[in-house]
């Protein structure tokens, strides 16, 4: 999907995905970890900006991007009202380089944003955009459609696809928004280093 598309989307308030707060899964995630110690994240299709600021708030130095203009705008205004400190840039995750390579990136809504014949680009782009070592948090939305956004996927998908470059930490069914209870899997990989 088009910059445009996005863009059109915020601009038109068609916007299903914006919950208001972060995703339950990652704020019950993020209460279990040790406050890190100067740890990069990265957000990538950030949207308003609420994963990163639940970061922000766990003490991360945290970063969003996106590919529409007003989803950045959002999220630079209500991190400002919030208080927070948090990066907010306009990128392709899939086309640019990252600014620096990051401790972890966080996956969320993004990987059933795009077209599932991009899914590989993804996963090069989550290779170049996270350090060897580096930890990768996904929220996958495991629901059948193939007319989306969203996209769906299986558990089979992501483990094919990340499996030759990642090991898995953990998996796991999260608390969910109500409209996607049971439907989220979320996965905890670490980079492989050779
Ligand atoms: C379904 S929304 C989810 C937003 C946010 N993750 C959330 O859950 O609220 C998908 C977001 O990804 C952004 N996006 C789509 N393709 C992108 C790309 N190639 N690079 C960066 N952002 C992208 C869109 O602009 C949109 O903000």
């Amino acid at each position: 999907m088009s910059r445009d598309y996005w863009e059109n989307r915020y601009q038109t308030k068609d916007m299903p995905w914006e919950k208001g707060g972060p995703s339950p899964g990652l704020v019950d995630f993020l209460e279990t970890l040790p406050p890190p110690t100067d740890q990069t994240v990265c957000v990538p299709g950030c949207g308003t900006g609420h994963d990163v600021r639940a970061f922000a708030r766990a003490g991360f130095h945290a970063s969003g991007f996106d590919l529409a203009p007003s989803g950045i705008r959002l999220a630079v205004e209500k991190t400002a009202l919030a208080g927070l400190s948090a990066r907010f840039q306009l990128a392709d995750f899939l086309l640019d380089p990252p600014p620096r390579p990051f401790d972890w990136i966080f996956e969320h809504t993004l990987f059933c944003a795009i077209q599932p014949a991009e899914r590989g680009a993804y996963v090069q782009s989550v290779l170049r955009w996270l350090k060897p070592g580096g930890q990768f948090l996904a929220v996958h939305y495991l629901i059948p459609d193939t007319d989306g956004p969203p996209f769906g996927t299986t558990r089979e998908e992501v483990l094919r696809m990340f499996l030759p470059h990642f090991d898995l930490l953990s998996e796991w069914i999260p608390r969910s928004y109500p409209n996607r209870t049971g439907l989220e899997l979320m996965l905890w990989w670490r980079r492989k280093t050779g």
